[in-house]
């Protein structure tokens, strides 16, 4: 039976959803329906489609009583809305229904695993009361199980905490029998990932410890991810908190990708490397997801809880997906790049090879705020790298956001202090990327309110959203010193972008 809470949220996405002009959304970055969007949830293979769920609160442009949105795609790519999944009309879950994961059973239904947020009504009565909840479902109609919440207080090693204990990754295992990782802390706010098995979906019992904070990546951990990848384990985790530590990791919310081995027997991770997932500034809790072919892919929110406040006062929507990205590990390191099913959407290439400058340049047909731009840029004398290059977009006589690489110090710095915001968040990041003698390839990916480089290969990535207005769509390059550079560009999804300007979301 579907609750009149799900039903009333159905009806307002359906109703309201459509007054949203196409126009003010990205273009093919996925955003929730109507409504505030933050983690993706739920991202698989069901049925002959992709499903992405999502952190969703119909109602408003910012986060209150978590419900998951819910939509398919066949590409990746375009996106279809279904009718909102879950929302908290449950004694254990009427705070909110929070972020989880998806998983095909044996007899063809859908798995759904999250978080049921209850506040606790003790004598303090503030409290999140947190627990592992299960539904299931066709694909588009979802049932909670009767015996929710599944893993509770009594599934806790005696240190971890039932305030915050969430954000379930499931999956199923080669004999049938399911595995999770959720994450929690212990009483000095480290976080830990520990590991449920299941033989069913719906009994489950705490395998382990899979691994643990030293204290060193922030403290408590969200939204887990566990998998094997190219003959390593690897775990993604969203620390909340970090401190930097070096060039790698900033401080507050951050990503952290751990490469290790797994021991089976004692159900531990063996870290060996950590890396921050995306040096930028806008990403934040990944999921991944096999595709049938075989792919790792990954999605993420292309927000951060510190830039979590809309640019824009009107807007009927917040809260943008990454693009989905390809992951594979090349020694010890986890590499990313656009999906493959990107590259079909793609059209009127411009290219440029060995142009030698210094100072600035334009370039005839190197412009717009929905673009794949692929830039390899090195030392015109060799030995003596440039002092700096810079890829300037979005820009106009007022806004541009700035990617600017120094090689004497191996330096990539992105920089949108200029793109027209109005919000004091944090504007630049910099990470230390491979390149001192000035040879570097940039991938770079836009469409109109984002930003994605992929560095080297997809060796590292940063992110960032802008909010600039889109008649800025100006890109130009400058060197301070003498490079050469080839620069391919090509439209994307030409043929299916509204014809108008847009304001910013
Ligand atoms: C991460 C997170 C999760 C939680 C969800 C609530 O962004 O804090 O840990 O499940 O958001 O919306």
């Amino acid at each position: 039976m579907i609750n009149q809470r799900l039903l009333f949220a159905r009806a307002y996405e359906k109703a309201v959803g459509p007054e949203i002009a196409p126009i003010s959304r990205p273009v093919f970055h996925f955003t929730p329906w109507i409504g505030w969007m933050n983690d993706p949830n739920g991202f698989s293979w069901y049925r002959g489609q992709y499903h992405l769920f999502y952190q969703y609160n119909p109602y408003d442009v910012h986060w209150d009583a978590m419900h998951w949105g819910h939509a398919v795609s066949r590409d990746l790519l375009h996106w279809t809305y279904l009718p909102c999944a879950l929302a908290p009309d449950e004694r254990y879950d009427c705070f909110g229904v929070f972020s989880g994961s998806a998983v095909e059973m044996q007899d063809g239904r859908q798995l759904l695993m999250y978080t049921g947020v209850r506040k606790d009504g003790g004598e303090k009565g503030s409290g999140d009361i947190q627990a592992q909840c299960v539904a299931v479902g066709d694909g588009m109609d979802y049932h909670k199980i009767d015996a929710n919440p599944v893993l509770g207080a009594s599934c806790l090693p005696e240190w971890g905490s039932i305030h915050d204990f969430r954000d379930p990754k499931v999956w199923r295992e080669a004999d049938g029998s399911y595995r999770c990782v959720a994450g929690t802390r212990d009483k000095d706010r480290n976080g830990a990932l520990l590991l449920f098995s299941s033989p069913d979906g719906f009994a489950w019992r705490f395998e382990s410890v899979l691994v643990k904070n030293d204290g060193r990546l922030g403290r408590m951990w969200e939204c887990p991810d566990f998998f094997r990848l190219d003959g390593k384990a690897v775990v993604l985790v969203s620390p909340q908190d970090m401190l930097p530590d070096g060039r790698e990791y900033a401080s507050g919310n951050g990503t952290v990708c751990m490469i290790g081995t797994f021991d089976e027997q004692q159900g531990k991770f063996i870290p060996e490397r950590d890396q921050a997932v995306d040096c930028g500034i806008d990403f934040y809790a990944p999921q991944t997801t096999l595709t049938p072919d075989g792919r790792r892919v990954m999605i993420a929110w292309m927000q951060n809880w510190e830039t979590s406040r809309p640019e824009k006062e009107g807007s009927r929507w917040f809260g943008q997906m990454t693009l989905p990205r390809e992951l594979s590990v090349r020694d010890g390191r986890l590499y990313q790049q656009p999906i493959r099913e990107l590259a079909g959407c793609r059209s009127g290439r411009v290219e440029y090879r060995d142009v030698h400058f210094s100072g600035e340049l334009a370039l005839e047909g190197i412009a717009g705020r929905v673009a794949d731009l692929e830039i390899h840029v090195r030392a015109a004398d060799p030995g003596a790298p440039y002092a700096r290059f810079t890829l300037r977009f979005a820009q106009d006589g007022k806004y541009h956001t700035d990617l600017t690489f120094r090689p004497r110090e191996s330096l990539l710095e992105i920089d949108r202090r200029f793109s027209g915001t109005r919000r004091a968040f944090v504007h630049q990041r910099c990470a230390r990327v491979a390149g001192r003698d000035g040879d570097i390839r940039l991938r770079v990916i836009l469409d109109r309110f984002s930003a994605e480089v992929f560095v080297n290969d997809g060796a590292q990535a940063m992110t960032v959203t802008i909010p600039t207005d889109m008649a800025a769509e100006g890109i130009s390059f400058f060197t301070e010193g003498r490079s050469v550079m080839d620069v391919v560009k090509y439209s994307l999804f030409a043929e299916e972008q509204p014809a108008e300007t847009a304001a910013c979301q």
